[in-house]
């Protein structure tokens, strides 16, 4: 069986974490067979850290899936159970999530759902998935269009955060990251989000530091909450809007939007939302806007798209029946959930993001 409390799950990070996972492993788990789960992009790029965690172990299988997540789907869950049941998977097996926030979803779904739950590991290559996705037990895949719809909570028995895997990361990629970590001290963490507001993105040097404290505040509000009947909710923050343009975006646009490129322009949605709905000051929201749109690339949307942006936001499972709900901030660092509000008011925010004065520096190249 998987982890029912996130408190079981170990956390292997710094220069020894691979040998210390290893031991682990050997010791704790003495998987029959282990099946890693990766993506194209992974196997590429991260290759060196890849041998180094299978050298030593036999009844590898190794199991790579299309990347993105456009791909995180019911045709890839087929394609990943058939090749456990191919190779004889047993409910003593266990399955290595390497790659980002779409392989620790689909690949800890996959994990809890075959023969009724096999054993997981996270692996997380990207900044987002080593501060949020892969943490804290969240898994599923997207259907129907809408993210994330179909899933379990399901904790995984291991993660291994690995600092050198941020240096395989483009621009792009870190910048999602940075979103989820902006994302929890706005929700949860005022001082921490103090010292976010005096950094720029591209003078950040100390990854590893940021990596930590967020997984550590993450950490506290999973424990609190781990199956998400409150308070977790805090962290959903900026996800509401930011998942309707992700899935506006992975329909429409040729290079789709990164989760955390969505999420950073959900959080600038949210927080004008927030001035209006849930008591965030007019120089505090003004504030955190232009800290959005300084350090984020600003995403074009037109008003033609709002029918579609409303269709993905009242799918959003955070809203219960019909009400209309939203995780806003109180103030920054405070997040407030279930938060109630109407079409009019959501609309009038997406008509000031529509407006926003933007830099064309800082303006996205996939307008459609
Ligand atoms: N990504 C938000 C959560 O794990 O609850």
């Amino acid at each position: 069986m998987n982890s029912i409390f996130p408190d079981s799950t170990q956390f292997f990070t710094g220069k020894k974490s691979i040998i210390l996972l290893k031991e682990f492993i050997k010791k704790e788990l003495q998987p029959d067979k282990i099946f890693i789960l990766t993506d194209e992009n992974t196997n590429k790029f991260c290759l060196k850290p890849f041998k180094k965690i299978i050298k030593g172990f036999d009844n590898i299988i190794i199991i790579i899936i299309a990347s993105g997540e456009q791909n995180k789907t019911l045709a890839s869950c087929e394609t990943i159970w058939s090749e456990l049941a191919h190779n004889k998977a047993t409910r003593k097996s266990l399955i290595i999530n390497l790659g980002g926030g779409m392989i620790s979803d689909i690949g800890g779904f996959v994990a809890s759902t075959y023969k009724r739950g096999l054993k997981y590991i996270n692996i997380p290559t990207t900044l987002l998935s080593q501060v949020d996705a892969s943490v804290g037990g969240k898994t599923g895949i997207d259907f129907k269009g809408v993210k994330n719809m179909l899933g379990v909570f399901s904790f995984p028995e291991a993660i291994l955060i690995y600092p050198p895997f941020i240096e395989t990361l483009d621009e792009r990629q870190k910048k999602s990251g940075y979103a989820e970590i902006i994302k929890t001290a706005l929700a949860c963490d005022k001082s921490f989000w103090q010292q976010l507001s005096e950094l720029d993105f591209n003078e950040i040097i100390d990854w590893q530091t940021l990596i930590n404290r967020t997984i550590s505040i993450k950490l506290q509000v999973v424990n609190a909450d781990p199956f998400e009947s409150g308070f977790r909710k805090v962290l959903n923050f900026g996800h509401t809007i930011g998942h309707a343009f992700e899935s506006y975006s992975m329909k429409h646009d040729n290079t789709p939007l990164l989760h955390g490129e969505a999420v950073a322009m959900g959080m600038l949605c949210e927080t004008m939302l927030s001035n209006k709905i849930s008591g965030l000051k007019n120089e505090e929201t003004k504030f955190i806007i232009d800290y959005l749109l300084k350090n984020f690339n600003y995403y074009s949307i037109k008003l033609e798209a709002f029918p579609e942006l409303f269709n993905y936001i009242f799918q959003d499972k955070k809203n219960e029946a019909d009400e209309f709900q939203f995780t806003l901030l109180s103030s920054p660092g405070r997040a407030v959930v279930n938060q109630k509000t109407n079409i009019e008011i959501v609309t009038q925010c997406l008509k000031e993001y529509i407006n926003l004065k933007v830099e064309p520096a800082s303006e996205n190249h996939f307008l459609f």
